[in-house]
């Protein structure tokens, strides 16, 4: 006889615990006892979360909650793609070099992606303009920060949301506890294992002791159930990435005068890199960095200097971070969710995504009491390909740039460690082939499908998007375009009417200030940006 689960206990209450608890209350209703256990926590700056733009369609959407609804709760901006500034020079030697990693997908030309178009035309017409620029239409649009939507909410270009994530974690907690779960504000002290090694039971600081079926570590670094009380491994992958520390704040902005910016910005620095998310009257940023290479005082320095602080003003956030991954992320009657089963440095903002992923993934494999070993491989299974693929791509940021300005770029060109998948799409790419099959789906189908999404995450797109933008070019265009000048006629026509769409919408959007500023309104946001104001003086 089957004997289902009936009892999830989830230990944090940071966005993963949150995320979990409000999907596995949805997925499975009544018929699920959640209980959630927190520990007493200081309010936090908000340092700013990116996303991307399947988040609506694959988790809010699933808990049947309106794109604009949460966005007024949790004070959430656009972002319109990535913008990457001095990744091919520092500031001194060029202060205008950027390009966007736009959201959406390119078109196919004869089923061939756009963009191979483009590097024919770059390499037999001369034709310098940049990829982003010709195969895509939004580009200019993201110069001159215009808003995604227009004023009646048609969406014009993909986008995905600037947030702090603490609130969101907030709003969730709202929706879960509404929808039963059992939230507990309490301190885990001891887990207590059973005689075959799995988790019997959390005994907390008010002398509770916390009895389930199933456990999920949503605890944050520590990984307090899974590293700490079952000893998993965690597979330390330093060596691929050199980026382990940061340095965070919030900083007040004049949206007024400058508008908003509809984009992330990855901004290059000597040691590492800089996000910068915009939200209403404020970005969070922070200096993602190497100590192998630099100081912690001496990164402060340097970031303090690129947005002109005041350090007397500005609340530092000093974090340090482990890249890596659990080698399993479920073991036994224990599944991780978030940072407690894997991390990666957000230059592509993945963070939310392996949340909803991880949760979509143990929904889909949700086991019984027998716990089916074959269920846990297969979800470990789509964990490591999830998490080692967004960790290639990654990797061909720093590989690709042209900055040796100092140790740490040097560093990234010739130490890295570099995966056989990686390697093999690397020189697919030099010799002028598709990276990655064409899409056969459309873009919507591509946001919505997460089967397909999951499988295909980085896309054609995305590395040409990188490669492109880093001017990191094969050493020729696709050889059969050559025989194709039909093929070739047709994506003129398609770069021409890219331009007209752009046109087009440069008379009709609205800045993305003027957008927010409506949607927001006047609603119950200022409480908390007072915190933040509070956390900050
Ligand atoms: N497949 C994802 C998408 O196109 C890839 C992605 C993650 C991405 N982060 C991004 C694309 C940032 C552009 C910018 O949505």
């Amino acid at each position: 006889m089957v004997e289902a689960i009936r009892n999830v206990v989830i230990l944090g209450g940071g966005s993963a615990g949150w995320m979990t608890a409000s999907y596995l209350s949805k997925a499975f209703g009544d018929q699920l006892n959640i209980t959630l256990i927190e520990a007493d926590t200081i309010p936090k700056i908000g340092v700013g979360e990116a996303t991307i733009p399947n988040l609506q369609r694959v988790f809010f959407d699933f808990l049947g909650v309106p794109e604009e609804e949460w966005m007024r709760e949790c004070n959430a901006s656009f972002k319109a793609g990535i913008k990457f500034v001095n990744w091919r020079k520092p500031p001194e030697e060029d202060n205008k070099d950027y390009f966007y990693h736009l959201f959406g997908q390119v078109q196919n030309c004869d089923n061939v992606p756009l963009t191979h178009y483009w590097l024919h035309r770059r390499y037999n017409e001369n034709n310098n303009e940049p990829m982003e620029y010709a195969c895509y239409h939004q580009a200019p649009l993201l110069d001159e920060k215009l808003s995604p939507r227009m004023m009646d909410g048609t969406q014009v270009m993909s986008h995905a949301w600037h947030f702090d994530a603490h609130l969101v974690a907030k709003y969730l907690r709202k929706l879960a506890v509404g929808w039963g779960v059992n939230h507990i504000v309490d301190e885990l002290v001891h887990v207590e294992l059973a005689h075959d090694g799995s988790i019997a039971s959390l005994n907390t600081r008010k002398g509770d002791r916390y009895e389930a079926d199933l456990f999920v570590d949503c605890s944050g670094f520590r990984g307090l159930l899974i590293n700490q009380a079952l000893g998993e491994r965690f597979i330390d992958m330093s060596n691929q990435l050199f980026c382990d520390s940061a340095v965070a704040a919030s900083v007040p902005h004049d949206d007024e005068r400058y508008g908003i910016e509809p984009y992330t910005s990855a901004i290059a620095m000597k040691h590492g890199w800089t996000w910068k998310i915009p939200m209403l009257g404020r970005f969070g940023s922070g200096y993602v960095y190497s100590s192998k290479f630099v100081s912690q005082d001496e990164a402060t320095e340097e970031f303090i200097k690129l947005w002109d602080l005041d350090p007397n003003k500005v609340q530092l956030n000093q974090i340090r971070f482990r890249t890596g991954r659990n080698r399993r992320a479920w073991v036994k009657n224990c599944v991780a969710i978030g940072l407690s089963s894997c991390f990666l440095e957000p230059l592509e903002s993945t963070g939310l995504y392996f949340i909803y992923a991880a949760i979509y993934q143990l929904v889909k494999h949700f086991p019984d009491k027998s716990f089916d070993p074959i269920l846990i491989d297969r979800f470990n299974e789509e964990i490591e390909g999830m998490f080692d693929d967004c960790r290639d791509f990654i990797q061909t940021h720093y590989f690709t740039t042209t900055r040796n300005d100092t140790e740490f770029w040097r560093a990234n060109k010739h130490d890295l460690q570099l995966s056989d998948s990686l390697k093999h799409k690397l020189e697919t790419y030099k010799v002028g082939l598709i990276v990655c099959p064409p899409l056969t789906t459309n873009e919507s189908s591509y946001y919505s499908n997460f089967e397909t999404e999951f499988r295909n995450f980085w896309t054609n797109s995305n590395y040409y998007c990188m490669f492109a933008g880093m001017n990191w070019l094969p050493d020729k265009s696709l050889p059969k375009l050559d025989y194709r000048l039909d093929a070739i006629d047709k994506s003129r026509d398609m770069f021409a009417s890219l331009k007209k769409r752009t046109a087009e919408l440069k008379t009709k959007l609205p800045p993305t200030y003027e957008y927010l500023k409506m949607l927001h309104g006047s609603s119950g946001r200022k409480e908390e940006l007072a915190i933040d104001y509070r956390l900050r003086s």
